[in-house]
């Protein structure tokens, strides 16, 4: 990962012409994340023009827009899984490109991703650690023998914290279920992300129970002081669970709502555009 320090506390020469990360907020807080600019096109499509978003710490905020309004995209810019045309990431302060998602994870920010992506050849423990191998004490560390039981074990562990069920933690991840599959995603995030957890779509393969679990587990990590980026189209949660949403609309962010001042019908008409040209947000 490069970390650039800015030169003289500033990014105005950035090339891109993107406003420059700011060092603090109105309230004198740096943000966790603070996401300037931010442009990415696949071919003819322009997935995302200009986003600005800033995430402070302890904060649950949820993104959210239709389908296709480029939220995934935006989640895999900060999670290092996609690189952006344009624009800048800074985490707490400091500008930071990512090449990979294991740069962005070595950071502390983690992410469920909306594919649910294990590797489905690995075991449920291989699949919490992956990319963070202990490796065993003592000499044969130097041929590479991975402590493979202290693994489960924390593994296990992580899991039993998080209160979420499997039955082993050696099963091969590819024989889940979608909902076990998405649980473990959950508690792996919240059992690593230390920085910031990414959220898209946690919750759309479990049901209720697991649900409400896993809305216990974001206001958990957020009252550690880890803020949460949630993403889902379960509008009663988000309202429930973010004091703030950002509505995305083709490419761009439309709204920044404080919870305590809108309604859910508020949010849906920011994100069908019917808002557009009537309200400011
Ligand atoms: N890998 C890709 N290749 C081509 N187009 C993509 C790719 N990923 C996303 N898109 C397009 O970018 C837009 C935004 O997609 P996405 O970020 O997945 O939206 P959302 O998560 O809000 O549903 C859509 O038009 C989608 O088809
Ligand atoms: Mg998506």
């Amino acid at each position: 990962m490069e970390d650039q320090e800015l030169p003289g506390g500033t990014d105005a020469g950035s090339s891109n012409g993107a406003a420059p990360a700011p060092r603090s907020g109105a309230s004198g807080v740096v943000p966790t994340i603070a996401v300037r600019g931010i442009t990415k096109h696949f071919g003819s499509v322009q997935a995302l023009r200009g986003v600005d978003l800033e995430i402070y710490p302890g904060e649950v905020v949820g993104l959210v827009g239709d389908n296709g309004a480029g939220k995934s995209t935006l989640v895999n810019i900060i999670s290092g899984g996609l690189q952006p045309n344009a624009g800048t990431i800074s985490v707490e302060g400091k500008r930071v490109t990512f090449s990979s998602s294991l740069e962005a994870r070595r950071l502390g920010i983690e992410t469920v991703y909306q594919d649910l992506a294990l590797a489905p050849d690995l075991s449920v423990w291989a699949n919490i650690f992956l990319g963070r191998e202990r490796s065993v004490k003592g000499p044969l560390r130097w041929f590479g023998w991975l402590d493979r039981k202290t693994m489960a074990k924390e593994a296990q562990a992580d899991l039993d914290r998080t209160r979420i069920r499997i039955d082993s933690v050696n099963s091969l991840a590819g024989r889940l279920s979608g909902g076990q599959r998405q649980a473990i995603a959950v508690g792996r995030a919240v059992a690593w992300g230390s920085k910031v957890v990414l959220m898209d779509e946690p919750t759309a393969a479990l049901g209720v129970e697991q649900q409400e679990r896993v809305g216990q587990l974001v206001e958990s990590v957020a009252g550690q002081g880890v803020p949460v980026l949630l993403i889902s189209h379960n509008l009663p949660q988000v309202y429930r669970l973010c004091k703030r949403v950002i509505v995305l609309f083709q490419g761009q962010v439309v709204a920044n709502l404080q919870r305590d001042d809108s309604t859910v019908d508020d949010i849906v008409s920011w994100i069908t555009g019917a808002a557009l040209g009537t309200k400011t947000p």
